[in-house]
């Protein structure tokens, strides 16, 4: 039995690197699944990968900062699948910048997505999820929502917004058996990381920092999350998960 069997999903960022291969592990484990993303080519991608997998997804072209478009994003699941069971807010940005050349618009970009974009994708969710009886949140965090990262000011703020909001959450909706969680990935091979780790002192920099001796693969934080999304994750809510190779263990 596929621990994800007759489940529909969104996974919100899932034209690339985390948010594409927690898409296409649900898919295998038989989630239907709304694929999310601000950018058509590679959500169409994934969608063909999961597809020509034998799986079945949809695309929906949604900027999570913007409040009509995740409510657009719910409805699509419910119009193309029947309603919704699991949301995974995962789409976001890493703008580089430490305190001084965080510009208002930096500020504010990481804000409306990183932490905002969370909140809209729960605020919309939930009517569905009541619905079914029960649900699964899970908002992709960062160790650096749970520990200082010098040079990502407003990154911090927003990924430990994010570890802080799913806990109340979590309380919010307990009654209504909507479980809230957070991953907190630590370095992780992706878009988001390429150029720092073009630079082979940086590189190694991260791996030092990394006890179990290797970097993060997309699919480690997709394999978390699917404990996280499946009934076997029940009776955790307002947890966040470390996927760090034991970096913040130290
Ligand atoms: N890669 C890492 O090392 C790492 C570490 C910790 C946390 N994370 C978090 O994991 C999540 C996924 O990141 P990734 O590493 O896969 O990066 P990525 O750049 O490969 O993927 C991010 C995806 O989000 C989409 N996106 C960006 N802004 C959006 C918006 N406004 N609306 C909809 N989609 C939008 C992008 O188009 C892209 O497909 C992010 O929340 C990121 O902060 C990543």
């Amino acid at each position: 039995m596929n621990r994800l069997q007759n489940k529909i999903a969104i996974v919100t960022g899932a034209g690339s690197g985390i948010g594409r291969a927690m898409a296409e592990v649900f898919a295998k484990e038989g989630a239907k699944v709304i694929v999310a993303d601000y950018k058509a080519e590679s959500g169409q991608e994934t969608v063909e990968n999961i597809v020509t997998s034998g799986g079945q997804a949809e695309f929906a072209q949604t900027d999570v900062s913007k409040s009509n478009e995740v409510e657009a994003m719910i409805k699509i699941a419910v119009e193309k699948f029947g309603g919704l069971d699991i949301l995974v807010n995962n789409a976001g940005v890493a703008l580089m910048a430490d305190l001084a050349s965080t510009t208002d618009e930096i500020w504010q970009k990481t804000i409306d997505v990183d932490l905002k974009g969370v909140f809209l994708g729960v605020k919309f969710a939930v009517p569905e999820m009541e619905k079914r009886g029960k649900g699964k949140i899970i908002n992709t965090a960062s160790i650096a929502g749970l520990v200082g990262f010098q040079g990502i000011t407003a990154y911090c703020a927003a990924k430990g917004g994010v570890v802080n909001m799913t806990k109340e959450l979590a309380l919010d909706l307990a009654s209504k058996k909507i479980n809230v969680n957070a991953i907190a990935p630590g370095v992780i091979k992706t878009a988001m990381t390429t150029d720092i780790l073009k630079d082979p002192k940086m590189a190694e920099g991260m791996l030092v920092q990394t006890p179990i001796g290797r970097l993060g693969e997309p699919e480690d934080i997709a394999y978390a999350a699917l404990y996280l999304a499946s009934d076997e994750s029940d009776f955790v809510t307002g947890h966040t998960l470390v996927v760090d190779g034991g970096w913040i263990a130290k």
